[in-house]
């Protein structure tokens, strides 16, 4: 092994408290673009009278210029400085105060966690363990100090300094610096510190909290994107308000800052009072961002923002708790979304994204439990297991409890921890004695990894009128049954939800939600008169694999029928699914393909059903994908699922065209509002445009090419080309070119050209990557540039997984160039090869021996060590 950096896995079961807490931290920075100083002042105090601890503080990539401890200056024999801590080995058994001074380079900072530039002016990402890049400290979420911050830099570069809580004190200095110093009133971990300077614009505004306090709103921006702030601000205030109404939780401080910033690895960060965002998840205008943009932008300033209560004001006592904020917090994001546009398309949108890469988290060598048991780097634990399934999780509590119970579990929750650091266990018994019940066995889905499985079936019994439901869960040897709700109607034959009762003196409903707790259980419903068709696992009622074989007349009639939003979709896509795996047998048997009717003319009724809201039609409408498709095979029949979806999307397109041209003409003259009516009739426009230019005749390409000039907004623009790029003709590189001269110098919308060619399905998408690389504009330092091509690719299922290896090849180069600057982003990246065991032979070899390459590379960093050598095992 040539590895170098510490690889030990640190574990759960292994937390100890800390040795010493820090109750405040004064801090100094001086920042030049040669080095930066940042002097600090803590004062420190061990944990239990009478202690003999060392003292161990992180720090990485620090030069330590001085040491005093309780104002006397420290010489070398004093204390230890190696690589990762600052070791005194000697201090007394009550508190004192500490100062140091190092120097730091953020200009040279490509890794983005610390202090970095971005765009010349300076900004932070301390979670999870950044902060020890900025000074030495005991870098542990379980240590909660008040922070003050003096931040003094040029005047004219850095007109603006920021950080946590309010501005106390500013001034001049007469050699062209100036200086401001900030007080967080709130004691918080380091992971929340931030600084931000530079130049930047501020989009101000106000929000007056229920109780009558007003708060300033401050989105910083770069100058040149001071009109594209505005959306961002009122999300804010929703989400402010919304987090009072429906949690009854107020904001804090007299100040909410958020900064935007263009180099960012991950969404965005909760500081306590500076939020820093990916400028993606701020900037936008109806002509440079999509609708789902705009979505995104709502929820992730939401999400920041919820944050402040859930992982700020109450935060994790260690990064295995992580799910503990992520989770909950995802989980409170996604209900302000479903309160703000549509209950049901968000759910079905929450349900794509959790099994197309949460259960296939779960099928690969890096699957972990919501909380895991260990790490080797905490970084590669920002996953959907943790935040996805993790909003899972908390959604069975409000599931099982109901949302009045769930409200004061919540309740307790900050009524017991508020400026506490805690765990899981802890939100779990603050939602088990607020409703008094027992959620022992909840436990299961903290520390089991996996997705469940649970097969279903029903027997009617005409005579005695009942309908017997039978769920058994499928649990693996060594582990434990989960505690699993599963939210059930049956249909009637017109359709309608029949009434259903439990037990005699129950009362009925119409969705029952059973909990099953046990390996086998049978749920028996009275009164049933006809025999039923069931719905299961309404909303998706729990993160599971549901099992129950059902017809296609079942499918269709449950697509037509079902009044449950989320499970009429559901029916279709098994529809779609079965009737692709199907012709995927014919296509290996050298068959000739033909649709299934009864699936077309499913998809027919769905086109003219009008009463149909535009989005949830879209989401009906759109098959599943490549990638999800192939999770549910034993082997990844690339090139058959490929031929095969593109066969049915094309017959689609060809049997219907009438209807789909129909719903393009309704839909294409509403003028652009961000109001949800016109985002639904653009959905389902645009999803019309795709099948209509499957045809790729001059009259769609003129259709698409008439959009893409004349649209006002980015929508419409962006989809229009993503047609073009699927096409042979002119007009596609036309299209191209002219979108580049149009945003070349918008980074934001420059990311979507190189994203939209990356997802093109014909044959010489990897030549263009490839060119692409090449591009003037293209660079691997920018991490959404590096996402907009290397990780769009990477999904792109057919492309990427070509039977000759050369996009392996290639990928396996660039996670080597990033692992030299920025690990998170290589190690993100170098994931994709996780699910090498689930291919063909041919694949599994090449995508392994490029597997094995990266692992043989002198200088890996511990983020990609991690995922390669699981991914190995
Ligand atoms: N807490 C942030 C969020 O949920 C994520 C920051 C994680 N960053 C990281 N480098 N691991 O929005
Ligand atoms: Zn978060």
């Amino acid at each position: 092994m040539i590895y170098q950096e510490n690889t030990q896995a640190i574990y759960r079961k292994d937390y100890q408290q800390p040795d010493f807490f820090i109750d405040s931290v004064d801090l100094h920075f001086s920042l030049d673009e040669d080095v930066t100083l940042v002097h600090s002042r803590m004062t420190i105090r061990p944990r239990t009278e009478n202690q003999k601890k060392p003292l161990i503080l992180n720090g990485e990539l620090l030069v330590l210029k001085s040491l005093k401890f309780n104002g006397h200056v420290l010489n070398a024999t004093q204390y230890h400085v190696d690589k990762t801590h600052l070791t005194l080995p000697n201090v007394p058994a009550e508190a004192f105060e500490l100062e140091s001074i190092v120097e730091i380079k953020p200009q040279e900072n490509t890794a983005l966690t610390g202090l970095y530039q971005s765009s010349g002016n300076y900004c932070t990402q301390c979670e999870a363990e950044g902060f020890r890049r900025i000074t030495y400290f005991l870098d542990r979420p379980d240590v909660m100090a008040r922070y003050t911050t003096t931040i003094v830099a040029d005047k004219s570069r850095y007109p603006v300094l920021l950080s946590n809580g309010n501005r106390v004190e500013y001034g001049e200095l007469n050699d062209g610096r100036h200086w401001v110093k900030w007080a967080d009133p709130f004691p918080k971990p380091s992971y929340l510190f931030a600084l931000v300077a530079g130049n930047l614009y501020c989009h101000g505004g106000k929000f007056t909290t229920r109780s009558g306090r007003e708060v300033r709103l401050e989105i910083w921006v770069e100058p040149q994107n001071h009109d594209q702030c505005e959306h961002a601000l009122q999300s804010l205030q929703k989400a402010m308000r919304w987090d009072e109404e429906r949690f009854g939780l107020e904001y804090d401080l007299d100040i909410y800052m958020i900064v935007a910033v263009g180099d960012f690895n991950m969404g965005a960060m909760e500081n306590k009072g500076l939020n820093v965002f990916n400028a993606k998840f701020v900037l936008c205008r109806p002509d440079t961002a999509t609708d789902d943009d705009y979505e995104g932008i709502e929820a992730v300033i939401a999400h920041e923002y919820f944050h402040n209560w859930t992982g700020n004001r109450v935060t994790c006592r260690d990064w295995f708790q992580l799910t503990l904020k992520e989770g909950l917090t995802v989980f409170r994001d996604q209900q302000f979304t479903e309160d703000m546009t549509s209950a049901a398309v968000k759910r079905i949108q929450d349900v794509r994204i959790l099994r197309s890469a949460q259960f296939a988290e779960d099928q690969s060598p890096m699957a972990h439990p919501i909380r895991p048991e260990s790490y080797i780097e905490m970084n590669n634990f920002y996953t959907v297991t943790v935040y996805n399934k993790g909003a899972e999780v908390i959604r069975l509590y409000q599931t099982l409890l109901g949302k009045d119970g769930f409200r004061r579990g919540m309740d307790l929750y900050f009524q017991r921890h508020d400026g506490q650091a805690v765990t899981c266990d802890d939100f779990r018994a603050a939602m088990a004695d607020a409703n008094q019940v027992d959620l022992t066995q909840f436990e299961r889905w903290y520390d089991q990894a996996g997705t469940p499985v649970v097969e279903a079936s029903g027997v009617y019994d005409a005579t005695a009128k009942t309908y017997a439901l039978t769920l058994r869960q499928q649990v693996p040897e060594h582990l434990q049954a989960w505690h699993i709700p599963v939210a059930v109607g049956l249909l009637g034959k017109e359709g309608q939800d029949l009434s259903l009762q439990l037990e005699e003196t129950a009362p009925a409903k119409t969705t029952q939600v059973l909990e099953l707790r046990e390996l086998e259980q049978t749920f028996t419903f009275k009164n049933i008169s006809e025999l039923p068709i069931p719905s299961l696992l309404r909303h998706f009622s729990a993160p599971i694999k549901l099992n129950f074989s059902c017809q296609r007349q079942e499918l269709a009639f449950l697509m037509a029928h079902d009044s449950d939003p989320f499970n009429r979709w559901e029916a279709g896509q098994q529809f779609a699914q079965q009737v692709i795996f199907d012709l995927l047998a014919d296509w290996q048997a050298g068959k000739t393909l033909q649709l299934d009717a009864l699936f077309s003319e499913a998809v027919l009724k769905i086109l003219q059903d009008d009463k149909l809201d535009g989005s949830i039609k879209s989401l009906m409408l759109t098959l599943p994908t490549e990638n999800f498709l192939g999770q549910q095979q034993a082997e990844v029949a690339v090139d058959g699922l490929f031929a095969v979806r593109q066969f049915v999307l094309k017959q689609l397109a060809e049997v219907h065209y009438a209807e789909w041209l129909a719903i393009y003409r309704a839909n294409h003259q509403m003028p652009y509002s961000n109001s949800a009516t016109a985002i639904a009739c653009r959905r389902l426009k645009n999803t019309a445009l795709h099948y209509i230019c499957r045809l790729d005749t001059p009259e769609t390409v003129n259709l698409a090419e008439k959009q893409f000039k004349q649209s006002d907004n980015m929508t419409d623009q962006q989809s229009a080309l993503m047609c073009l790029v699927n096409t042979f003709s002119e007009e596609r590189g036309q299209a191209i070119e002219y979108f580049y001269q149009q945003w070349r110098h918008n980074p934001l919308v420059l990311d979507k050209w190189f994203s939209v060619q990356a997802t093109s399905y014909l044959p010489d998408t990897f030549d263009n990557v490839k060119a692409l690389l090449q591009h003037q504009d293209f660079t691997l330092k920018n991490p959404n540039r590096a996402r907009s091509l290397i990780a769009v690719f990477s999904q792109n299922q057919a492309q990427f997984h070509r039977a000759d290896g050369l996009a392996y090849q290639l990928h396996a180069d660039i996670v080597l160039q990033l692992n030299a600057t920025n690990p998170q982003i290589a190690s993100r990246f170098v994931s994709v090869f996780n699910h090498w065991r689930r291919f063909d032979a041919n694949r599994q070899a090449l995508m392994q021996a490029q597997l094995n390459r990266i692992i043989q590379h002198p200088n890996l960093s511990k983020d990609v060590y991690e995922v390669v050598s699981k991914s190995l095992n």
